[in-house]
């Protein structure tokens, strides 16, 4: 049988993915002693799904500063005590052949975590929420330092792919939309304004990292006050022009309002920013099936496949959806007797 598209290699700079599956970023909040570090818990979730033949695996949203954190047990890159459990991951993840990636997070009025929490106004995500502090020029500009320097020890980490979370209605995203981002100074009002802190914090991050480079969007807002994905293909324009290689689309968790989802919800968004800024994207949401997955890839939606529950319930996906695509894929040597 012809390989399936989602398990042809794919190559970004000089990284190989040995397939289109990339594990999605998801929170563990296992750091149970509150100090941002890698437990045995990681290091088994992790490398499960490195067995399990993921082709690249973005582990979840790791804080870049202590405040940034969305619950006090979050994983962290802050300081460099945090460096060793991170490189302890990224060699065993390595070691069973997948590509090691990492999400640098900060969670801005989303924040779950004791004291002052901030944002580009002060306005809380919904009322009786804690009020963020509006940030100053000085606390931006340390913002971006500490996303730099999350890049730098990412890197010393081991890991090979650095993903922005600018999605989901943390600090970033609170820029880049209008029913946040209420600023009259030059990180607000218009368009370019409101893009200025997610441009800093790229052209930071490439003063140290000349590697893969992704930002996870919310392509919609799902209100009126906000943007939806037409608005986002200017940004992506944006992003390409700044050199990143992939726009991971999800959507949503700006406003406390609900998003309709159903099977392949966030596809149309994908497809819209794809061709719409001729960039590599990344699909996720509700993905369940290989052959849902191949047709995505197949019609030119989506470059990678992004799986975040389905690959909590099977590990194993990668090896089921070759199966379902009458496609048969190599195991672990340990396993070669059978699997
Ligand atoms: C998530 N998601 C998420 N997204 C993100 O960008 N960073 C993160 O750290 C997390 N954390 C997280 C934890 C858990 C337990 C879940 C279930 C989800 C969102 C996730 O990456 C994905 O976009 C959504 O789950 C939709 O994809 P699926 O699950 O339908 O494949």
């Amino acid at each position: 049988h012809k390989q399936p598209l989602l398990f042809e290699p794919y190559t970004i700079k000089d990284i190989t993915f040995k397939n289109r599956i990339v594990m999605a970023p998801m929170c563990m909040y296992s750091s149970h002693n509150q100090d941002g570090k890698v437990e045995n818990w990681h290091l088994t979730h992790y490398t499960s799904r490195a067995v399990g033949q993921v082709g690249l695996i973005v582990v979840e949203a790791t804080s870049v500063t202590p405040q940034g954190r969305i619950s006090a047990q979050d994983l962290g890159i802050w300081e460099d005590s945090q460096i060793e459990g991170l490189h302890t991951l990224t060699s065993m993840m390595k070691e069973y052949g997948t590509v090691p990636g990492i999400q640098l997070a900060h969670a801005g009025r989303k924040a779950g975590i004791d004291g002052e929490i901030i944002a580009p106004a002060s306005t809380p995500f919904k009322e009786g929420d804690k009020e963020p502090k509006a940030m100053t020029k000085e606390e931006i500009e340390e913002t971006i330092e500490a996303f730099r320097q999350g890049a730098i020890r990412a890197k010393k980490a081991g890991f090979e792919v650095i993903e922005i979370h600018a999605a989901h209605g943390y600090l970033i995203n609170e820029f880049l939309s209008p029913a946040v981002n209420t600023r009259t100074d030059e990180y607000g009002g218009s368009k370019e304004n409101q893009y200025r802190f997610l441009h800093e914090i790229i052209s930071a991050i490439k003063t140290v990292w000349d590697g893969p480079l992704f930002v996870r969007i919310s392509a919609s807002d799902y209100s009126e006050n906000g943007y939806t994905a037409e608005d986002y293909v200017q940004y992506a324009q944006w992003m390409k022009e700044d050199g990143i290689d992939l726009v991971d689309i999800s959507s949503g968790g700006v406003l406390p309002v609900s998003v309709p989802s159903y099977p392949g919800y966030q596809v149309p968004f994908s497809e819209t920013i794809k061709h719409g800024a001729d960039i590599a994207t990344g699909a996720v949401g509700l993905i369940t099936t290989g052959i849902q997955a191949e047709e995505i890839l197949q019609n030119n939606r989506a470059d990678l496949i992004f799986l975040g529950r389905e690959l909590l319930r099977d590990p194993y996906w990668p090896k089921n959806a070759a199966k379902e695509l009458r496609y048969e894929i190599k195991p672990p040597v340990q396993y070669r007797f059978g699997w």
